[in-house]
């Protein structure tokens, strides 16, 4: 039988759940008209929360409306790639798409190559000399005159380089102050999100629209459960879907993993469509053991050895830690300790949780540490905890 689940990084859930508010910001914005807002939107959350999915979506709500999408990623050389490749591409693709009879030959009327805003566009190898503003410039007066515009997407931004998304953003803000058909849809790691929004450069971007995702609510999970099951064939007890929702956190990528795990487990064992509580319950284990690698394993690989030991030696609380707790048990002075407290912070895989404590941002990754720690650190590094403390032996 079908499993009708998704649990993989950027790819679209079987039904999208909990978003409706957001999804209804960017409509708006797309429908009012230059000046809305919500032209400009920011994305924020961790790692498997789905914004890369809220960016598919976004494009889809654009497209549906005639808009041309160009879509990229924040690695390095952004405006090369907008310049030499997505923006050519764009303008071959509409000479492509409005070759039905009558456009063309209003279109031919005009003259072609496309002709832009008094800019003939010459295909990529000579569009290379146009720089990224005239090339904008040129595509949404032409879309203008559709009553379309365009949408740039931009996933992971906190891996652009600050160059290129300055020059981006300065494109962007002209275009915004000059009315015309754009819009931009970001998404990025909250911390890094929060630094880039403090460069000078790029204040422009304070007044996106800025949605942080969050957990989904229960009756969403359920939903996000139960539809694709039902659809797929499978019935499940009321119980079962309980304990399978609880068993997400409400965490997106976690829906999709205890779903997929669900069905698959089930299968592997007697053919059978009813999912009861104890196939819930091999899925929510399944699901559970399979976000250590898929979620926890990267965002830990990138650390240092002292940054994976910040993060153990958290491990031995049972909620927030004070960073003069994890001082001590790492054997080094605050100073030192609050170095690598922020470095995590920027990271986001920690956050600040209130009167001077750190929290872990990840579901399960104190679960996932403790699991682990014997393995990536040496315990024998770590000091005995303070007396309110369980200490590391107790503790893990
Ligand atoms: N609102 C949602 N409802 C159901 N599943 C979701 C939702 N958002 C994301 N997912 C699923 O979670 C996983 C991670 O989504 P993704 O957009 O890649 O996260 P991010 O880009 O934040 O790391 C994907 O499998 C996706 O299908
Ligand atoms: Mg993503």
């Amino acid at each position: 039988m079908e499993n009708p689940f998704r649990p993989s990084f950027g790819v679209n859930p079987p039904l999208l759940v909990g978003r409706d508010a957001e999804l209804l910001d960017f409509v708006d914005a797309l429908e009012s008209g230059p000046g809305a807002p919500g032209r400009a939107t920011l994305y924020t959350g961790l790692r498997g929360v789905g914004k890369t999915v809220m960016l598919n979506e976004a494009e889809s709500l654009a497209r549906e409306r005639g808009w041309v999408v160009v879509s990229e990623t924040g690695v390095p050389g952004i405006v090369d790639r907008l310049v030499q490749s997505r923006l050519p591409e764009v303008a071959a693709q509409l000479e492509v798409a409005v070759g039905g009879a009558e456009t063309r030959r209003r279109l031919t009327s005009v003259s072609l190559p496309f002709h832009l805003g008094g800019v003939t566009w010459q295909p990529p190898a000579a569009a290379q000399q146009l720089d990224l503003r005239a090339q904008i410039n040129a595509l949404t007066d032409h879309l203008a005159d559709h009553s379309t515009g365009l949408l740039i997407t931009v996933d992971e931004l906190h891996r652009a380089d600050r160059a290129g998304m300055r020059e981006l953003v300065a494109t962007l803000q002209h275009c915004f102050r000059e009315q015309r058909p754009i819009a931009f849809a970001g998404a990025g790691l909250p911390a890094a999100i929060t630094d880039l929004l403090n460069d000078d450069v790029l204040t422009f971007l304070r007044r996106a629209d800025r949605h942080h995702l969050g957990a989904v609510d229960p009756a969403d999970v359920s939903d996000a459960l139960r539809t694709p099951l039902h659809a797929a064939g499978y019935e499940i007890t009321d119980a079962a879907l309980d304990m399978a929702t609880r068993g997400t956190g409400g965490y997106p990528f976690l829906i999709q993993l205890v779903g997929y795990w669900t069905c698959r487990t089930l299968t592997n064992g007697q053919p059978t469509t009813l999912i009861d509580t104890t196939a819930a319950a091999a899925g929510v284990q399944a699901a559970r053991r399979r976000l250590g690698s898929l979620v926890h394993e990267p965002a830990l690989q990138d650390l240092s050895d002292v940054d994976r030991t910040f993060l153990t030696a958290m491990a031995l609380d049972q909620g927030p830690s004070r960073t003069a707790t994890i001082a001590d048990r790492m054997g080094v002075d605050t100073n030192y300790a609050a170095q690598y407290r922020r470095r995590l912070i920027a990271a986001d895989l920690i956050t600040p949780a209130g009167h001077g404590r750190i929290d872990y941002t990840l579901p399960q990754l104190r679960e996932y540490l403790r699991e682990h720690a014997a393995s990536s650190v040496d315990h024998e590094d770590l000091q005995p905890a303070a007396p309110e403390h369980p200490s590391p032996s107790t503790g893990m």
